[in-house]
């Protein structure tokens, strides 16, 4: 069993990232800028947000975080992403979810420019990527295949079996991992739900299996066959007097149990989680340099 190390893999992309900013600078171009916006105080989103803006300092991008009480006013966030799609300086847009509920995160989502849609969450850009033209690709999905890439694990012909059909990471990953593409597709994806019959049959003829439901434990060592490889989007906070924090975060599989069957395994933290860092930084480099047609 080998781990699908997010820490290497990330770090990997960063420098990627890193050196092709540093030729910008060197060239006299602009650098990447990204804007984030966080309403209110939830916890994980305070502790995402930070990741992103310290994971942009770190390879040269530029960023600039707005924070809002949870009382701004819908009308007042939709103007002030307004006001960033008309700014030049700014190539970059994201708002983290989820929102306050008297916030539509629909209409936020439209509100976003297309071209600046880093999170890849504009039915533009989800149309493009449905359509296979460049675009802006989620960042857990694109997480996912940069990982897969990273370690040079084909899914060309694969069985892949997806648990978990939501619009942010099984859903998009389902239309990925099947497009013709020789890189990251032609695979045959099984999308799997809560109405799926018999889910255990069905992971049992994967050859990879992505994990992305939201359950801790929810794949247990009897769901897997033998040298599949199996990818945890999980990242569930559990209780936990022993930690400082008040919590650990476990993902969507026994790890413990599951681990000793696989050819390779993504530990939970340390896995996609960081790859979706990667992802966005991706996007936000490509968003100075990404012709996308609309
Ligand atoms: N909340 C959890 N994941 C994400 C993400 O990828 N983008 C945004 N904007 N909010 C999130």
């Amino acid at each position: 069993m080998q781990l699908l190390d997010g820490k290497v893999a990330s770090t990997a992309i960063k420098e990627d990232i890193k050196n092709k900013i540093s030729t910008l600078e060197a060239q006299g171009k602009k650098v990447p800028h990204l804007a984030a916006i966080l309403v209110g105080n939830d916890p994980a989103s305070e502790t995402y947000v930070a990741s992103k803006v310290k994971n942009c300092k770190e390879i040269g991008i530029q960023s600039s975080l707005f924070r809002y009480d949870s009382s701004i006013s819908e009308q007042r966030l939709l103007e002030k992403i307004n006001e960033l799609n008309n700014d030049e300086n700014i190539d970059g847009i994201l708002v983290q979810v989820p929102l306050p509920k008297h916030i539509s995160e629909k209409k936020v989502t439209l509100q976003i420019s297309p071209e600046k849609d880093v999170d890849g969450f504009h039915p533009l850009n989800i149309g493009n990527m449905v359509l296979g033209f460049p675009t802006f690709i989620s960042a857990t999905p694109y997480g996912v295949l940069l990982m897969l890439q990273h370690y040079n694990i084909s899914t060309q012909g694969k069985n892949v079996v997806i648990i978990g059909r939501s619009h942010t990471v099984g859903t998009p990953l389902s239309i990925l991992m099947s497009r013709n593409n020789n890189e990251t597709g032609n695979a045959t994806v099984t999308l799997c739900h809560s109405r799926t019959k018999d889910l255990k049959s069905v992971c049992l003829q994967a050859d990879i299996i992505v994990a992305a439901i939201g359950k801790p434990k929810f794949v247990t060592a009897d769901m897997v066959k033998e040298n599949a490889v199996v990818i945890d989007v999980g990242i569930n906070r559990i209780k936990d007097e022993t930690k400082k924090s008040g919590f650990t975060l476990k993902g969507d599989v026994d790890f413990e149990n599951v681990a000793p069957k696989c050819s390779y395994i993504t530990p939970v933290p340390g896995g996609v989680g960081l790859m979706t860092i990667a992802a966005l930084l991706m996007n936000t480099y490509n968003a100075t340099s990404l012709n996308i047609d609309y």
